[in-house]
């Protein structure tokens, strides 16, 4: 076929590592099929909006694209909007009600079937596949992994923890783990077919179980360090009540095992902890932090924070800043609570005022941006490798990222390094939220 005859698609995608990955699949199963991806939205024959609904602001967003997008059929009256990802598993049916110009629903769940929705949809049919079969496909067969630079591989699916705010469990369903040999098949793949960097992919990655077995996320950590080629290995998310000694081992037995770690701890108020269900206190993730850092002494730690959760006092939202300090996190993910659908949380007193919840967010930020720009400033210097994924004209700069997930930005000279090589560098001035460097 010739590409200028070619159908074109165009995915947009918000939230989690799982709906990037999700998008690669979709992608691949359209490229399959003969379509080419577009750079220009108006030029496409189909539009997915893969949505995040862990946040009204991040709901709200799908839906006012999807209003712009829909003035795109009265030129191309066979456009197809599909509405896919948590908003699309959370509205289901009332979303093709309330939107005529709306082709289809896909849940997370059924991202699979997306060739076979589409089918349907030519033969007149409005598809909502939303839910959660008992039996699931991965098609690693067909995921494109085109302009990225890390092999995403999903290890569990779902979440079976309860956190009272979060809708996740609700949209993306039980916690399902795949067979240790199944990802090793992907792993080596993935490895072979050029990736020096992998990153295991779960809501609550570290509660892997092999299913009917006896291993756990320590033992594939363990072996999936051990496939040659992995020159980097991440696992994200992980929850602190799921960490184990034997885990935190495999940091000091695997040097391929990146010195990042994502460990959400939502707050530093062990009230405010239990009003979550989190299942640890304050005291215990500290523990596990110490922990990490014997381990690995240049662990860099990220965190997600919530403020302004039903009931958090000042004193609650003073402990979550002591914690911040104590523990120096290189990066943390903050935000407003936001009451969602169907969740624990919504049911419980004394709701917090915007302007409360805007002023202590401000007020993390603010010293995260000290914090960090003291961590970075330690590190001008020091040698470094970047796994390199841009290149912008503009500035004639590169970027990536370390081991330790931080943005680097260098000037490509003497010569260009290809996106997605490993070059090494040296920390010349440190941002808050960046390095520059040379390349050695
Ligand atoms: N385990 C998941 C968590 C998904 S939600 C993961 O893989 O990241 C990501 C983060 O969004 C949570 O850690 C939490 O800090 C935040 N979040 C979830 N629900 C929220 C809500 N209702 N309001 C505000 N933030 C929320
Ligand atoms: Fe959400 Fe808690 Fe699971 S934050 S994804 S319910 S671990």
């Amino acid at each position: 076929m010739r590409p200028s005859a070619a159908k074109k698609f165009w995915i947009e995608t918000w939230g989690c590592q799982m709906n990037e990955l999700d998008t690669q699949r979709m992608a691949g199963q359209l490229m399959q099929s003969g379509m080419l991806p577009t750079r220009d939205v108006q030029d496409a024959d189909v539009i997915l909006l893969n949505s995040c609904s862990v946040r009204e602001k991040a709901e709200n967003k799908v839906f006012s694209q999807l209003g712009r997008y829909r003035r795109f059929k009265s030129d191309n009256p066979d456009l197809v909007i599909g509405l896919c990802g948590c908003v699309a598993q959370q509205v289901g049916e009332t979303a093709l009600d309330r939107n005529p110009d709306l082709d289809f629903v896909l849940g997370p769940a059924r991202v699979g079937e997306l060739g076979r929705i589409l089918d349907r949809r030519r033969s007149g049919e409005r598809v909502v596949a939303t839910g959660f079969p008992e039996e699931r496909h991965f098609d690693i067969d067909t995921i494109s992994r085109a302009g990225s630079y890390k092999g995403m591989v999903t290890v569990i699916e779902g979440c079976d923890k309860n956190c009272t705010f979060c809708i996740v469990p609700l949209t993306r369903g039980p916690e399902r783990c795949r067979p240790l040999e199944e990802i090793v098949i992907e792993v080596e793949h993935l490895v072979d077919y050029g990736f020096l960097e992998i990153e295991l992919l779960g809501q609550t990655v570290n509660h892997w179980r092999q299913p009917g077995g006896q291993w756990d996320f320590a033992d594939l950590l363990d072996r999936v360090a051990r496939i040659h080629g992995v020159e980097r290995l991440r696992f994200v998310t992980s929850y602190p009540r799921d960490f184990t000694p034997r885990m935190v081992e495999q940091f000091a037995r695997h040097p391929n095992i990146c010195p990042y770690l994502h460990l959400p701890v939502q707050s530093g108020s062990d009230r405010v902890l239990k009003r979550m269900g989190r299942g640890y206190t304050v005291g215990e993730f500290g523990d596990l932090v110490e922990q990490l850092r014997k381990a690995r002494p240049a662990l860099a730690l990220s965190t997600d924070l919530i403020v302004g959760f039903p009931g958090e006092t000042e004193a609650d939202f003073q402990d979550t800043v002591a914690l911040v300090e104590d523990v120096g996190f290189a990066s943390i993910f903050a935000f407003k609570y936001s009451p969602r659908p169907g969740t624990a949380a919504v049911h419980l007193p004394d709701p917090i005022d915007d302007g409360t919840a805007s002023r202590r967010l401000q007020e993390l930020l603010e010293l995260q941006v000290r914090i960090q720009r003291n961590l970075n400033e330690q590190l001008v210097g020091s040698e470094m490798e970047v796994l390199v994924t841009g290149w912008a004209e503009a500035t004639q700069l590169q970027s990536g990222r370390t081991a330790c997930h931080r943005i680097v930005h260098f000037p490509a000279k003497p010569t260009a390094q290809p996106l997605g090589s490993m070059a090494p560098v040296v920390i010349e001035k440190a941002n808050p939220h960046s390095l520059l460097a040379r390349l050695q």
